[in-house]
């Protein structure tokens, strides 16, 4: 019997390429979109390897294509969005028409040809409800929408509304997955993601940079557990016309995080408070709590986390460290990560701005 053929968008992302590479060894023949605007394809290397697999660069936003790629798959995970809290601050606009226009785009092909879609949406969407922990059902609250960090929830608001309304009206076989903090190899610290960010400037020996009081506090779940929540729901038939949190409940502030990062990677980094204006601009907006309740997901599903904070910080770490190898041409710095160790050929790049 011939097995499905998935459309992954955004396969060449974070989660994506690591979705995709579960996918293939389950033996599922797959396709990526991907515009490789913050994916890399460096991420999908092994996948390249393999037979069932096909890669197509372009965009979301071109509907032909999309349509075309939908038609010749049976089911759709629709991942490609404009990501990270520094990009979406930085093009505001251009990532909220990704983020709408891009989904509509993808829901409406799934539509026309009976495919099963499944949507990542985002914990942004409660806003500032620091309560917590989060069901699925509660409240949104949101700032201004001229503050552009609300403008992504919205925006994934919209798709998630999209989403029920074309099931309710027209059978869209739909499900949304809300993915708190993600983290794990292949994140990119380029675009505002907290642990990435640290573990780099941990292993280059510069000061860890903490918006805020850092007492505001966040759950980080592992890649590898997130794509093991997605291939639970991905068939499921109960889970057609559901929201799901995806996230870790081992919740940490932001300053102890900076604490733990250093530790894992035995550095000699301080930690250097930044005000949110500073990092952001003036307009900039944040929530003090951030905790998922996956009460549901493990009700529809078995799934469990498998990694904890320590295994998440390792390995952001080991990503960070064989990056700066590569970084240095080959060369390794053993011992502590002070900046000051070391070859003075590697110094040079590792004195270098962070990219952040
Ligand atoms: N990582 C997290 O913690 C997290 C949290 C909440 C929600 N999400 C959601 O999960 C999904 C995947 O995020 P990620 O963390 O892997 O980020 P990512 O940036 O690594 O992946 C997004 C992918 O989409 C691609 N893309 C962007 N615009 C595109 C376009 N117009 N056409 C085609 N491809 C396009 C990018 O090149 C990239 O490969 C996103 O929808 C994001 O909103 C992620």
């Amino acid at each position: 019997m011939e097995r499905q053929k998935y459309l992954v968008t955004g396969g060449a992302g974070f989660i994506g390429s690591h979705l995709v590479d579960a996918l293939l060894a389950r033996g599922e023949p797959v396709v990526v979109l991907d515009d490789l605007s913050t994916g890399r394809l460096e991420n999908l290397a092994t996948a390249r390897e393999q037979r069932h697999f096909q890669f197509v660069h372009g965009s979301v936003l071109d509907a032909s294509l999309v349509d075309t790629l939908v038609s010749e798959c049976g089911g759709v995970v629709h991942l490609a969005a404009a990501v990270g809290v520094k990009l979406i601050v930085e093009e505001p606009l251009s990532s909220f028409i990704i983020n709408t226009k891009g989904t509509e785009t993808v829901i409406e092909s799934a539509h026309r040809y009976g495919s099963r879609i499944m949507i990542a949406s985002t914990s942004e969407i409660y806003g500032k409800n620091s309560s917590g922990p989060l069901k699925e059902t509660s409240d949104r609250v949101l700032g201004s929408p001229s503050v552009p960090r609300w403008s992504y929830s919205t925006a994934k608001a919209v798709d998630e509304i999209l989403a029920e309304l074309y099931r309710r009206e027209h059978g869209l076989r739909s499900t949304v997955v809300r993915f708190f903090n993600t983290v794990g190899p292949r994140q990119s610290p380029a675009y505002g993601m907290v642990i990435p960010r640290f573990a780099r400037q941990a292993v280059r020996g510069e000061p860890l940079t903490v918006y805020g009081t850092g007492r505001q506090s966040r759950c980080f779940l592992h890649v590898a557990d997130a794509v093991e929540a997605l291939l639970s729901l991905i068939d499921l038939p109960d889970a057609v016309g559901e929201t799901f949190n995806i996230g870790s409940d081992e919740e940490i502030s932001i300053l102890d995080l900076a604490e733990r990062t250093i530790a894992c990677a035995e550095s000699t980094s301080s930690v250097r408070r930044l005000s949110y204006s500073e990092a952001y601009g003036p307009e900039f907006e944040d929530m003090e709590r951030r905790v998922p309740d996956t009460t549901k997901l493990r009700a529809f599903t078995a799934w469990q986390p498998q990694r904890n904070l320590d295994d998440v910080l390792a390995d952001a770490v080991a990503d960070a460290r064989s990056e700066m190898r590569q970084q240095v041409g080959g060369l390794v710095v053993e011992g502590p990560a002070n900046g000051e160790a070391g070859n003075p050929a590697v110094q040079t790049v590792l004195a270098g701005p962070c990219s952040v």
